[in-house]
């Protein structure tokens, strides 16, 4: 299974590596999976010949190690974790040497890490896919099972708005690619000096994405409003600026108000009460966060699948 001819290997390493026609087939086949899941029918294109995931994690995780690792082995493969603490990553063994065994054992790969160039440089010397779990830049995978939890609940997305209430961060640089390639608007609001960053994410048309200075004029009539916590993992440091800078970036009751009277309220977890959204919006009955949650698994086993074996059915 592991390819030793190089041929164009498929990642996933940022939200627009797919086009919209991919997407499309993924998120029925997301669906598919999950009705196998939920009927509790075995589904394991994994299983003969074995497929086997090697899980790299230089951050904490909790729904991305359990989504990946229960989706991989409910397909009937198998799965390898590392961390930087119990690997040669942590004793500063290059990231390119590391892609190059790993790759030579395993079938594909998925890597959360600090910076962008870092999953870039695993990725150009694997022989296998590499898969986004988070970086400082992006969370594509997130954005997936987003989307999907969104259309589950609401059809398409298209031509829908976005409001994103917070941090400029990997989320929100996620969120504006996929609004310039399925085609909806993000209201972006953040703090002074936390903006979004449309150059990185290699924004062309800028009409995907309007900013506002006020967190309720982004919230005004959005069919979706998400956030995500102040202070990603990496920037612990800058904790008690970034709590007085996003004092008035909670998502509350009153921004939801204002927001399409059937909006939906989602954050990627883990969520912080009392800091970017009230306990009221996060538990409360717009609230669509745990099939975010669920559905992560979905979506990640329909792109390994994609990944690996290509259009299926
Ligand atoms: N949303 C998300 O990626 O969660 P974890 O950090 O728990 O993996
Ligand atoms: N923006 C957050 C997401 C955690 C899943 C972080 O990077 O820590």
């Amino acid at each position: 299974m592991n390819p030793t001819a190089m041929t164009k290997i498929p990642h996933y390493l940022q939200f627009k590596d797919l086009d919209a026609a991919a997407y499309a087939y993924l998120f029925e086949r997301a669906a598919f999976i999950k009705r196998k899941f939920k009927a509790v029918e075995k589904y394991q294109p994994f299983a003969d010949p074995d497929r086997t995931l090697a899980l790299i994690f230089e951050k904490a995780s909790t729904r991305t190690r359990v989504s990946f690792e229960a989706g991989m082995y409910q397909m009937g493969g198998s799965v390898v974790h590392l961390t930087t603490g119990d690997s040669q990553l942590g004793r500063a063994e290059p990231i390119e040497d590391s892609a190059r065994v790993i790759s030579r054992m395993v079938d594909i790969v998925m890597i959360r890490t600090y910076e962008q160039a870092k999953i870039e440089a695993f990725a150009a010397h694997s022989r296998v896919p590499v898969i986004n779990g988070l970086t400082n830049e992006f969370h594509p995978c997130q954005i997936l099972a987003d989307i999907f939890t969104f259309i589950e609940q609401r059809g398409s997305i298209q031509g829908k708005v976005v409001a994103w209430v917070g941090d400029g961060n990997n989320m929100a640089n996620t969120w504006l690619q996929a609004a310039e390639l399925l085609g909806f608007t993000v209201h972006v609001s953040t703090p002074g000096g936390y903006e979004v960053d449309p150059v990185l994410a290699g924004i062309t048309n800028p009409a995907c994405y309007k900013v506002f200075k006020d967190p309720r004029e982004a919230c005004a009539g959005a069919h979706l409003v998400t956030t995500d916590v102040w202070t990603s993992m990496g920037f612990e440091a800058e904790n008690e600026v970034r709590r007085a800078a996003f004092k008035r970036w909670c998502v509350d009751e009153d921004m939801m108000r204002v927001a399409q009277p059937d909006a939906l309220f989602m954050h990627c977890l883990p969520a912080h009460r009392g800091e970017e959204v009230s306990a009221e919006v996060i538990d409360g009955p717009q609230s669509v966060v745990w099939d975010e949650a669920e559905n992560r698994m979905h979506v990640q086993k329909a792109l390994m699948e994609y990944l690996l074996l290509g259009r299926l059915g």
